[in-house]
């Protein structure tokens, strides 16, 4: 039994490490893949930053708003959120076909949470009032370029640690630590 257990432990660490030289590999031949942010999901004080900011704004509209994650990784942040805001409707994007399986396996009982897998960019934005994105700065401009041309008046967009070049933040959150990239950006539309 625990030598079974030990070959499945071993298995899955093995499988890790693939996953890794093989995200790597792609790093160096896959130019798309460079400029496309890996499976990092929010963490520290970002992440709590990030919860209290739009949990903030749920509350402040005070109605049945939907919510979206573009490159929502493996669900972390609709997770806490959606569990909190039950009468508001979560939406996470996720191209990796793996991550976002992982994502909706995370989502399962969570009937206000819905795990879409295709490209962002070929996604409308329009009918979200709130977005939380936490992506790469290669792609803040073409992000930036989507957000001007589908957002309503009203949507409010918070980045985790990446800017939108071409536009001017409403307000910047300076938040202390030990990384390059520590802020949190808020644009309103
Ligand atoms: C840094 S992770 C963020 C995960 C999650 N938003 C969070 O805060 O925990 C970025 C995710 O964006 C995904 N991604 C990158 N480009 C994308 C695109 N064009 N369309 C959909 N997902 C994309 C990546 O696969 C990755 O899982």
């Amino acid at each position: 039994m625990i030598i079974w257990f030990a070959i499945f432990l071993y298995a899955l660490l093995l499988i890790g490490l693939i996953y890794i030289w093989v995200d790597i590999i792609r790093l160096f031949i896959d130019r798309k893949f460079r400029e496309c942010p890996p499976m990092v999901p929010s963490f520290g004080r970002q992440k709590k930053v990030m919860i209290e900011k739009i949990s903030a704004e749920i509350e402040k509209r005070g109605s049945k708003i939907s919510v979206l994650d573009p490159g929502c990784g493996t669900g972390t942040l609709l997770i806490t959120l959606a569990q909190k805001y039950p009468e508001c409707r979560f939406v996470g994007i996720e191209w990796k076909k793996a991550t976002a399986k992982i994502a909706r396996f995370r989502t399962r009982k969570l009937k206000n949470v819905e795990i879409i897998c295709q490209d962002m960019f070929d996604y409308p934005f329009a009918e979200f009032e709130v977005i939380g994105c936490f992506l790469m700065q290669p792609l803040m401009e073409r992000f930036g370029e989507k957000l001007k041309k589908e957002c309503q008046k009203g949507t409010i967009v918070f980045s985790n640690s990446f800017y939108i070049p071409q536009i001017k933040a409403s307000e910047i959150i300076k938040i202390k630590g030990l990384y390059k990239f520590n802020d949190i950006f808020v644009y309103k539309f």
